[in-house]
């Protein structure tokens, strides 16, 4: 009797927790983000060189008064293709880029946190519109 009861017991425990789990939403998609939020984080994490006169300005200026101009020089420096291949990303992260006054390739500093990766990377699969 004190066996069933602990079984019993043990199974609503465990269902519960099964219950629980899924409505935990682990397998939700990431939230899209309008241009304007990823101009935001694009301003803070890639602005300080990627901005006119720094050293990072001949590939994509991040212009702090504009983020239409901004859009501007990243589609102009086609750095949006696909979530995967996007140099966007894939550099940001801390991935390789020839330098602009050329010579060996280059790892990049990983400027670009795996949360904000992932979430640009929604922002590009939906369209990369301006907004
Ligand atoms: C500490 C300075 C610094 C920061 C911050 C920075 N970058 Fe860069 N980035 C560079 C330099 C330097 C280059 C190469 C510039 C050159 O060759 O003229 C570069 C080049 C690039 C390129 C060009 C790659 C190519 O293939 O031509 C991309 C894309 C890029 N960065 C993305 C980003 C992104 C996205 C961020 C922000 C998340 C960021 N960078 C933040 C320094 C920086």
């Amino acid at each position: 009797m004190y066996l069933a009861t602990y079984a019993q017991r043990l199974l609503c425990v465990f269902g519960l927790g099964m219950m629980l789990s899924a409505c935990g939403g682990t397998t939700e998609e990431p939230a899209t983000p309008t241009y304007t939020e990823v101009y935001a984080q694009m301003k803070s994490a890639c602005g300080s060189c990627h901005a006119t006169g720094g050293v990072a300005a001949k590939k994509f200026v991040v212009d702090s008064a504009s983020s239409a101009n901004t859009y501007t020089s990243i589609k102009a420096a086609n750095l949006i293709t696909t979530a995967d291949a996007s140099p966007l990303i894939v550099v940001g992260k801390g991935g390789m880029y020839t330098p602009a006054a050329g010579g060996a390739m280059m790892t990049h500093p990983k400027n670009l946190t795996d949360s904000m990766a992932t979430s640009w990377a929604a922002w590009i699969t939906a369209g990369a519109a301006q907004n």
